[in-house]
């Protein structure tokens, strides 16, 4: 059993915080939002009233804060008043603590906003008084608790060796398939896995478009193409733009970055100019998905 926090419980917070306390580990959460720390109370959890307190009864923390996309940029100012809070704790800690960041970060930002930071910040030193991780959550937002007990896989960044063993511990229950990487290619495999469902969805609304201009049946074509295993029915439904918490942001956050990086973003532009056009069409009426699938 682990002594976990959970720093940032909403949706993806809430949800691996009740996950690990089903698994049998002590869970703290703490969220800023004193809404969100009444509710987890209410539910019988055990909350912590200050970041300080969470981690001081704890040996993991998982931060689960938001990264919004602002102006087509990530947004790390949740990120950082926690890296804040985190470094006042450490400063003081008489024991070794692993930060494991779950929020989706373009790649760099691990090493050099989060590590940097707390490298700059901390009189203690990483490596011996703390560490640091990063473990992209791969859920939907609809079905997070369920996504959460059954994952695909689990993605461990770090930088140097050891670190993942506790967390491929806590997580063999769930998968075996757990990948231990970089940093880098953790924080991109988020933001390849996200991107390519949006390129998926924009390219079977595009043919969507092209059956409604031919006087195709666009449901027969969907489900035609969809029973190829190697393909699959997620997101081949006309008529519905890509949307959620997490899809629109994460595209348009990575093929911003991948521009500041002198790299032209083709695929990533062309999903982006057809879910505009299906966004436009739906809030014109022209378009009417009777689809109950959730984008996120
Ligand atoms: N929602 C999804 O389906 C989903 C799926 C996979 C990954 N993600 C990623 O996971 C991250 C979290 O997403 P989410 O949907 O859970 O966001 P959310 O907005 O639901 O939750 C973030 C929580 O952090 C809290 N918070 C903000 N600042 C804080 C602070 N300083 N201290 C403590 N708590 C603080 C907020 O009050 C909020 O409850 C994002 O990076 C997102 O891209 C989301």
């Amino acid at each position: 059993m682990s002594r976990i926090s959970i720093i940032g419980s909403g949706v993806v917070g809430s949800a691996t915080g009740k996950g690990f306390h089903e698994l049998g580990h002590k869970v703290i959460f703490y969220d800023i939002s004193k809404e969100k720390r009444e509710a987890l109370k209410n539910d019988g959890y055990n909350v912590a009233n200050n970041l300080s307190e969470a981690l001081s009864q704890t040996d993991i923390s998982f931060v689960c804060v938001n990264t919004p996309t602002h102006n087509s940029e990530q947004d790390l100012s949740q990120i950082f008043s926690v890296l804040q809070h985190i470094t006042e704790y450490l400063n003081t800690a008489e024991k070794q603590h692993l930060l494991v960041f779950r929020s989706t970060i373009l790649p760099g930002t691990m090493r050099n906003e989060i590590v940097n930071y707390l490298e700059k910040n901390c009189k203690t030193k990483r490596g011996i008084d703390y560490d640091v991780v990063y473990n992209p959550e791969f859920l939907r937002q609809n079905s997070s608790l369920d996504d959460f007990f059954s994952p695909d896989r689990v993605i461990i960044g770090e930088d140097h060796a050891q670190l993942s063993k506790i967390l491929v511990e806590i997580y063999e229950p769930l998968t075996k398939n757990i990948i231990v990487t970089s940093f880098e290619a953790a924080e991109l495999i988020k933001y390849a896995s996200n991107c390519f469902l949006s390129l998926k969805i924009s390219f079977f609304n595009e043919i969507g478009l092209i059956c409604q201009h031919l006087g195709i049946d666009h449901k027969v074509v969907s489900l035609g193409v969809s029973l190829d295993k190697r393909i699959g029915k997620y997101g081949t439904e006309f008529g519905r733009p890509f949307d959620g918490m997490c899809l629109p942001k994460d595209t348009q956050a990575l093929a911003s970055f991948i521009k500041q990086n002198r790299i032209e973003p083709d695929l990533l532009e062309i999903a982006l100019n057809i879910n505009k056009k299906i966004e436009d069409l739906t809030s014109e009426s022209q378009l009417v998905s009777d689809s109950t699938e959730t984008h996120s």
